[in-house]
């Protein structure tokens, strides 16, 4: 499989949703990456299920909706029924994991657990197997257009060589500070999906940012 490509409508213009919308299911891009954040978990507020919901009227691609917030459990269903297609869930939110991973697979969704950069990846070793995506946050959550924190690297690497040894199908998606200069090393750690906000809509030309990400030729090295 190739590498997919998820643009984070966080950096888009909020006051032309619709155009950003329009621009991704135009461009090659293969899910819109959506940020719940909840002034708790992280210190920033962004949207809400609400908003979820009037941005699944407008995509026409999956939408893989990364809940940055407190006790998610809450409100899993609802973002279901809003139209989320992935849920991913913190591990650091969560003392239930395995708990609230089931809960996101009986939704009909697909279940995806995030790691912050200080969050070693053995903490997924006993929920490993159950995970549709594990994400793997290349920034400290909470705001766009930040700097990529490199120890991301070897840690995609290790994720990668757990899962191949477990013959599990999570894919590994990466998340804060990925653009054109980075991609291909993060590809090459072992990554399956980007996300990439600043960098495809602060560029003069989303769109064709979009292209080049996804035309990146991945070449997986297990060092
Ligand atoms: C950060 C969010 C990211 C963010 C990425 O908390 O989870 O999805 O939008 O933005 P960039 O690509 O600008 O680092
Ligand atoms: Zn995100």
């Amino acid at each position: 499989m190739s590498h997919l490509v998820a643009p984070s409508i966080l950096a888009a213009d909020f006051t032309r949703l619709a155009e950003a919308f329009a621009l991704v299911n135009e461009s090659e891009a293969d899910w819109f990456h959506l940020d719940v954040m909840d002034g708790r978990f992280v210190p920033n507020i962004t949207f809400g299920m609400m908003v979820v919901e009037a941005m699944k009227a407008m995509a026409a691609k999956p939408l893989d909706v990364h809940l940055m917030i407190e006790q998610p459990e809450r409100y899993v269903e609802q973002f279901r029924k809003a139209g989320a297609d992935v849920i991913t869930v913190h591990q650091e939110a969560c003392p239930h994991l395995h708990r609230v991973v089931q809960q996101i697979k009986a939704t009909g969704a697909k279940a995806g657990v995030a790691l912050n950069p200080a969050t070693p990846v053995v903490m997924l070793e006993d929920v490993l197997e159950a995970l549709d995506l594990v994400l793997v946050m290349s920034v400290n959550p909470g705001f766009g257009g930040q700097k990529f924190i490199y120890q991301s690297i070897p840690k995609i690497r290790k994720l990668r060589r757990m899962l191949d040894e477990r013959n599990a199908h999570a894919l590994i998606e990466v998340d804060g500070g990925i653009g054109l200069h980075n991609a291909e090393e993060v590809l090459r750690a072992g990554a399956d999906v980007l996300v990439a906000g600043s960098s495809v809509f602060r560029s003069p030309d989303p769109r064709a940012t979009i292209a080049r990400l996804k035309a990146i030729e991945k070449e997986r090295f297990f060092a």
